[in-house]
């Protein structure tokens, strides 16, 4: 008789120091199931997942792969058993082919290359992946790259896969993508373990959901029996309420102006063209468009990090086109910018709290001597009224989890009291928690009458949080609305280049 489970944990227990990660995990997914495993940050998901794919060993319990107790002493014993893990960063060589990749490290490498990028289409038509074999990784997407790691472990002949967090790096039309070729695994009997913070996703795509809080498993339900709330309630330890605010703010006066703005990618394509729009004191403006739309450009091009070529930027009627982000700050314009990558452009990993404020006084050119209390006091309000985890103000940035990191950027933009905060996927990667202080936390700042531009990719939270929402698409302006008027199709409509403006106006 065939075993229930394709693979189970029983009594799961792995300690790093003094953390206990996994504290008694029972866990068990069948094939052609669809199990998703949720928790917060630090919750123990990864660990788990990793111990499955045989990077760490379990201090105690045990792991059943199709019935049979067995170790799994390293990653090539978990793919011998059939277990494919893709990871939430991924580990592709940059200057190799998607095929090099894939075959690397597999054991026909001996084949000719035609017969190997044989076998490589063919797994693409039985699961519905699209990739050129050829293409090197360094020219690929983020979402191109996954479908390589998905690859990596099909090859290898995987019927048990793990996926870390893999929609968080996503826009939603990939995320669907991915959602149908993980239908399809399950469609071919594959047992699918997916771990995801977002709660639409998992109601969307499980059979099955296992929660984790703080190391242990609290709950296993089916998906047809829980909603969000449920959800989320299991997830944290007690009720949370998971509407968005909007408040209502007055608009006030305009405080950023832009007109026929244009700018360049290197090698002469327009990367904006031709924007036109005002923002207001008070205002939060949601920015949508599928990755590589022009928010990116936008962002740094109005925080002056990148020149534009033609047009009008003002803040306040101060004019700040041509003008770089230290000239903007001379000019005494208070804007703050929270990017997208937190750890390269907005703080340095290796020092503390209290230096990567300094940081910021210094970038804007008001430092003239080095007197760390003042730094030393807003690092301490910010780990209290952002209820920061850290062992205090000098550690490194880098050891914090995700979540604290962006709440320590925040805290030190908001410190500076912006008039325009720009913010880039402000909860990328967060979990749910974190994710609705850090909206509050907007919130808090539009009540300030701030006017703030929120970059985002979830449209659901576009759409609850923003006063108007702006859409790009090939960086143009596909429309600019109410929110309150839009739907979610709408918005997808407009993203994919439909002119917004051209459909009310028929
Ligand atoms: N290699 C490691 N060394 C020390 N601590 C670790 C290591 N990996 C994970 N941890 C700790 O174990 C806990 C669970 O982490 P993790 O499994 O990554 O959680 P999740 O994936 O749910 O966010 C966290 O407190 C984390 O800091
Ligand atoms: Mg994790």
């Amino acid at each position: 008789m065939d075993a229930e489970y394709a693979i189970e944990c029983r009594g799961i227990t792995k300690t790093f120091g003094t953390v206990k990660a996994n504290d008694g995990i029972d866990l068990n997914a069948r094939f052609g199931e669809i199990l998703a495993l949720l928790g917060e940050n630090g919750s123990g998901k990864t660990t788990l997942m990793n111990i499955l794919s045989g990077i760490y060993h379990p201090d105690s319990g045990s792991v059943h792969v199709s019935g049979k107790a067995l170790h799994i002493n390293s990653p090539s014993d978990a793919i011998g058993l059939g277990i494919g893990m893709i990871h939430q960063h991924f580990k592709l060589v940059e200057i190799m082919s998607a095929m090099d990749n894939i075959i690397l490290g597999a054991k026909d490498k001996l084949q000719k290359p035609s017969s190997l990028k044989r076998k490589i289409l063919d797994l693409c038509d039985l699961y519905g992946l699209k990739i050129d074999p050829e293409k090197k990784i360094y020219q690929m997407s983020v979402s191109e790259r996954q479908t390589v790691e998905i690859l990596k472990v099909l090859y290898r002949n995987a019927r048990i896969l793990i996926l870390d967090e893999p929609t968080a790096v996503l826009t939603p039309q990939e995320t669907t993508g991915l959602f149908l070729i993980l239908r399809k695994m399950k469609e071919k009997g594959c047992c699918v373990i997916i771990i995801t913070h977002k709660l639409n996703e998992v109601l969307e795509i499980s059979d099955r959901v296992t929660i984790l809080r703080k190391g242990k498993s609290v709950a296993t339900v089916l998906t047809a029996e829980t909603n969000e709330a449920r959800l989320a309630e299991s997830m944290v330890g007690r009720a949370v309420n998971l509407s968005i605010k909007r408040p209502l703010v007055e608009r006030g006066k305009p405080a950023l102006e832009v007109k026929n703005l244009t700018s360049l990618e290197p090698d002469g394509r327009k990367s904006l063209s031709n924007l036109n729009f005002t923002l207001y004191s008070g205002e939060m403006l949601g920015v949508a468009g599928i990755a590589g739309s022009g928010q990116k450009a936008l962002c740094e091009t109005l925080t002056g990090l990148s020149k534009a070529h033609a047009g009008e930027i003002a803040y306040e009627g101060v004019n700040c086109m041509g003008k770089s982000a230290a000239e903007i700050s001379k000019l005494g314009v208070r804007l703050a910018f929270v990017p997208e990558d937190r750890l390269g452009m907005g703080l340095v990993g290796s020092m503390g709290i209290a230096d990567n404020m300094l940081l910021k006084t210094y970038k804007s050119g008001k430092g003239a001597f080095i007197n760390r209390k003042p730094a030393i006091r807003q690092a301490e309000r910010i780990i209290e009224s952002l209820d920061i985890q850290t062992p205090g103000v000098d550690a490194p940035i880098r050891m914090l989890s995700g979540g604290n990191i962006q709440k320590v950027l925040l805290g030190r933009e908001i410190e500076s009291r912006p008039k325009v905060l720009i913010v880039a996927y402000p909860v990328r990667g967060l979990d749910i928690n974190t994710s609705y202080a850090i909206y509050d936390l907007l919130n808090e700042q539009k009540r300030n009458k701030t006017a703030i531009i929120f970059c985002g990719e979830d449209i659901d939270v576009l759409l609850e949080i923003s006063d108007r929402i702006m859409v790009l698409s090939d960086g143009r302006i596909t429309g600019i609305e109410s929110a309150a008027s839009l739907t979610k199709e709408d918005v997808g409509l407009m993203m994919a280049g439909m002119d917004f403006r051209d459909k009310v106006q028929a």
